[in-house]
């Protein structure tokens, strides 16, 4: 298994080894599993990672700026292109030429679909896409899959019900596309009418459950899934009034679901989760942002060669 220098832009790039494997190796930065992660200090001492975030990122940017410090790794980077010479005209193409001159590796963000992949183009260091648009965001899926395998302890015959809006949700598109690598899995996309999944996200073991979202915690009683997989009805690619779609899931829904199941959702929430949860044992969704850290540290450690 080759890591060393590679690029980290899309989730189907990775075969099921692969991904067990980066599992492997994140467990190796976690407290959970590890006494004292002291030892990672220096794994990465004289690298320097550049973060280049073209749209705002509380949990990646930070993620991926902390595992880089707690790697040793030193950080360049932006978070405001208009504070670049992008502001002057230059091109994106030129960012990166000229940004790779300064790091070992890039972590990129970026609105617009396929940024990333143009970038390794450009790149001659790894390029790790943080979330390009609606596309991609394959940290987010792997650290997803490192949540499902710390909680159940494995990666197939799981139900996972995706609850929101699964045609524009990248986070469901990426968490089926992995899932669907392991057997026995079986996906519900729970969503009012207009917002199912797209043909490219399904198989023989998907399903659409089309509701009326005031009919979740039935729905979801019915269903019996170990994974509520909740996320953002995300306004900016919906056409028309957005909120109509709104749902909550509160003490009500967790009440209507198996004791097992745990809800995950990649943050930011809006309204789909009342606060009134968050301190059930159900709730995993802090964790899961965690969890980004220990991903983190794994991939940077992969693809700068130091493991
Ligand atoms: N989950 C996630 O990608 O969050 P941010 O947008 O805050 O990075």
């Amino acid at each position: 298994m080759k890591f060393k220098g590679r690029d980290i832009i899309d989730i189907n790039d990775f075969s099921r080894e692969e991904l067990l494997y980066i599992l492997k190796i994140a467990k190796k930065f976690d407290p959970s599993f590890v006494k004292s992660d002291r030892s990672n200090y220096t794994i990465a001492q004289g690298k320097i990672a550049a973060l280049l975030f073209f749209e705002p990122s509380t949990r990646t940017q930070q993620s991926f700026s902390s595992a880089a410090q707690k790697i040793g790794m030193g950080l360049i980077g932006f978070n405001d292109p208009e504070l670049t010479s992008i502001h002057k005209g230059e091109s994106f193409a030129d960012t990166i030429r000229v940004m790779m001159a300064y790091a070992d590796v890039m972590i990129i963000r970026h609105p617009e679909p396929g940024s990333a992949r143009k970038a390794a183009d450009v790149a001659d260091i790894p390029v790790i896409n943080a979330g390009d648009g609606p596309n991609s965001h394959p940290t987010q899926t792997i650290l997803d899959l490192y949540t499902i395998s710390k909680v159940f302890n494995r990666l197939d015959n799981l139900k996972i019900a995706f609850v929101g809006d699964p045609l524009h949700y990248r986070t469901f598109h990426g968490q089926f596309s992995a899932l669907a690598k392991f057997s026995g899995n079986k996906f519900y996309g729970v969503s009012p009418k207009g917002l199912e999944m797209p043909k490219e996200f399904r198989n023989k073991d998907y399903q659409d459950v089309v509701i009326d979202m005031k009919n979740l915690d039935k729905t979801l009683a019915e269903l019996k899934p170990d994974i509520v997989s909740a996320g953002r009805i995300p306004k900016e690619y919906i056409k028309g009034d957005a909120k109509k779609y709104t749902y909550s899931i509160n003490k009500d829904t967790l009440a209507a679901l198996p004791k097992h199941c745990v809800i995950m959702h990649p943050l930011p929430r809006v309204d789909e989760i009342d606060p009134e949860i968050d301190s059930s044992p159900q709730a995993i969704y802090f964790a899961q942002a965690r969890n980004g850290l220990y991903v983190r540290e794994g991939l940077l450690t992969l693809v700068l060669g130091r493991l």
